[in-house]
C-alpha cells in the first residue's frame, strides 16, 4: 500500500497548492457523478468532514463503472484551487485505482439517515459527517482532559476494571466470573460457592476508579483517571449508558471549596479548548445540531457557575411554585426534573450544589457538624443536568468506621481503605466526570448513544 506516501486530506494547505503538483490521496467514496466529458467523486479519508472533489477530465479513462458509493479507492493528480468558491479545493485526476469495491447495496447512499437507524448500523455510521465528527471530536477532548491535568502535574493513573467492591453501594456491578452458569459450585445450603470462582471471591466490573485513586492520591498527591467504567443500572434514558468513560481527579491536602475551584477551571478549559482547538468540530455542531452552540459555550466561559447547597436548592424548588412530577421533600433526591429547573430556570447557568443529606450519598463523603448532610458536590448543566459528582472524603479513621458500620459493610472487605486513614490521613477530595455528557453538553447531541462510538445500554451490546 501507498500509506506513508498519501496525503491526508485535512493536511492538504490551501494557500502552498502548488506544493501539491503530484499527491495521491486514500478514501472512501461518498458520492459520484459522471457525465460524458467529466466526473466528480466525492472522496473522504476520516482526517476531516470535508471532502475532496475528484474530477476526472476523460471519463472513459478511468474505472468508474466499479466505484459505487461507499467503495475505497486510491487517486493520484493534482491539486487545484476552485474558481469563485472560497478556499475551496479539487484535485484533477491522473490515476484512479479501485482498492475495495462496494456493492450497490451499500447502505448509506447520499440520503438522510436518522440518529436511531444509525444505531442499527454502528459498524458503518462512523462513516456519516456527523458520527465522523463526533469521534474525531471525542479524541481531541480527551486528549484536553489530559493536556488539563499534565499542565497541573497530575500523575495519569489506572484503575482495575476487574473490582470486589462496589464502591458507589449502589448495587449496579456487573459480575465478572469463570464459574459454569449450568453447574455452579454450590455450598451446604445451595449457595454458590464464589471462592471456587476465578479469583476465589466474588468479582465485578468497576462502576468507579475513586477507591484506588484515593490510594495513589495519598502516595502521589494529585492523581487523575480516565477510564471505562460499567453500570448494571436499569435506566433506558438519553444520558445513561451501561458502560461511560469516566475522569476522576483526586486530590490529596485539598477540601470541598478548593476542589470546586479546579471543576469549574476545567469544565471551562474544556469548553475553551473545544473552541479553539476542534474549530471544525464546533462549526458542524453549530450548524447541524444546534444553532447557539458556539454561543452557549462563550457564555458559559465568561460566567461564574452558581454555588448553592442542597438544603437552599430545596427552599428554591419549594417556592418555584413548579408542578414537579417527583415531590420535592428535604431528604429525598433530587430528581432530573428539579436539577434541569435549578439550572435551566432559576440560575440559566452551570450550578454546583453541595452537602447533600448523608442518606442519599455514598458512604466515604465527608461529614459535616450537623451530622446530617455530607460534603457532596453535584455539578449540573442546562440540558444535560448532572455531569460531574464528587465530594471531601471522609478522612477520619473512626468517623468513617462509625460510618460503615451503620450501613452494615463489612469492614474487613475494606481494610485497605481503611489503612489509608490509619497511616498518615490526609483531607482529600475527588469528583468523576461523566465523559459522554460533557460531549453531549459540548456537542448539543441529545442522545447519549451518538456520543460514543458502540453504545452499551440495556437490551443492548451489538458490535
Ligand atoms: O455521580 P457518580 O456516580 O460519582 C461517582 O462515581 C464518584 N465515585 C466519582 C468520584 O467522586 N470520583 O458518577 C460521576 C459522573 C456523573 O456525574 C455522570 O456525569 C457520570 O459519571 N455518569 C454516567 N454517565 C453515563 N451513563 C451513566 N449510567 C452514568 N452514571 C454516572
Ligand atoms: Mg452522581
Amino acid at each position: 500500500m501507498n500509506y506513508f506516501e498519501r496525503t491526508k486530506i485535512d493536511d492538504i494547505v490551501y494557500d502552498n497548492i502548488d506544493d501539491y503538483q503530484d499527491v495521491l490521496v486514500l478514501g472512501w467514496v461518498r458520492t459520484k457523478r459522471v457525465t460524458k466529458n467529466i466526473a466528480f467523486i466525492e472522496l473522504n479519508d476520516g482526517s476531516t468532514v470535508h471532502n475532496l472533489q475528484i474530477v476526472a477530465l476523460n471519463p472513459d479513462k478511468f474505472p468508474l463503472d466499479n466505484i459505487n458509493n461507499g467503495a475505497s479507492i486510491k487517486v493520484r493528480g493534482y491539486l487545484e484551487k476552485v474558481e469563485g468558491r472560497e478556499q475551496s479545493i479539487e484535485m484533477k485526476a491522473e490515476e484512479i485505482g479501485v482498492v475495495g469495491e462496494a456493492p450497490s447495496d451499500y447502505v448509506l447512499q447520499k440520503k438522510r439517515h436518522t440518529f436511531e437507524f444509525l444505531r442499527e448500523i454502528a459498524h458503518l455510521r462512523p462513516r456519516t459527517s456527523t458520527l465522523g465528527v463526533v469521534n474525531r471530536f471525542r479524541s481531541k477532548m480527551s486528549y484536553a482532559v489530559h493536556k488539563f491535568f499534565q499542565e497541573r502535574n497530575f500523575h495519569y493513573i489506572h484503575a482495575p476494571i476487574i473490582t470486589t467492591g462496589d464502591a458507589e453501594g449502589a448495587g449496579e456491578m456487573f459480575r465478572v466470573t469463570t464459574i459454569d452458569p449450568a453447574d455452579p459450585p454450590r455450598r451446604n445450603g445451595g449457595k454458590i460457592d464464589f471462592s471456587r470462582d476465578f479469583f476465589g471471591q466474588e468479582t465485578g466490573l468497576t462502576v468507579s476508579g475513586q477507591l484506588q485513586a484515593e490510594l495513589l492520591a495519598c502516595a502521589l498527591g494529585d492523581v487523575y483517571t480516565f477510564g471505562p467504567t460499567f453500570r448494571a443500572e436499569n435506566s433506558n434514558t438519553s444520558r445513561h449508558a451501561s458502560e461511560f468513560w469516566m475522569i476522576e481527579p483526586e486530590m490529596a491536602f485539598c477540601d470541598l471549596n478548593e476542589m470546586n475551584v479546579l471543576i469549574e477551571d476545567f469544565i471551562k478549559y474544556l469548553f475553551q479548548f473545544a473552541l479553539e482547538e476542534a474549530e471544525e468540530e464546533m462549526k458542524f455542531f453549530n450548524d447541524k445540531i444546534d444553532e447557539d452552540r458556539i454561543e452557549v459555550l462563550k457564555s458559559i466561559i465568561q460566567s461564574d457557575f452558581a454555588h448553592v447547597s442542597y438544603t437552599e436548592a430545596i427552599d428554591i424548588l419549594k417556592e418555584s411554585g413548579e408542578n414537579f412530577e417527583f415531590p420535592v421533600e428535604w431528604g429525598a433526591d433530587l430528581q432530573s426534573e428539579h436539577e434541569r429547573y435549578l439550572t435551566e430556570q432559576h440560575f440559566k447557568r452551570p450550578v454546583m450544589v453541595t452537602d447533600y443529606p448523608k442518606k442519599i450519598k455514598a458512604f466515604y463523603m465527608r461529614i459535616n457538624e450537623d451530622e446530617k448532610t455530607v460534603r457532596a458536590v453535584d455539578c449540573l448543566v442546562p440540558e444535560v443536568g448532572e455531569i460531574i459528582g464528587g465530594s471531601q472524603r471522609e478522612e477520619r479513621l473512626e468517623v468513617l468506621e462509625r460510618i460503615m458500620q451503620e450501613e452494615n459493610m463489612d469492614l474487613e472487605k475494606y481494610d485497605w481503605f481503611l489503612d489509608i486513614r490509619r497511616y498518615g490521613t490526609v483531607p482529600h477530595s475527588g469528583f468523576g466526570l461523566g465523559f459522554e455528557r460533557i460531549l453531549m453538553y459540548l456537542s448539543g447531541m441529545g442522545n447519549i448513544r451518538d456520543v460514543i462510538p458502540f453504545p452499551r445500554t440495556p437490551g443492548n451490546a451489538m458490535f
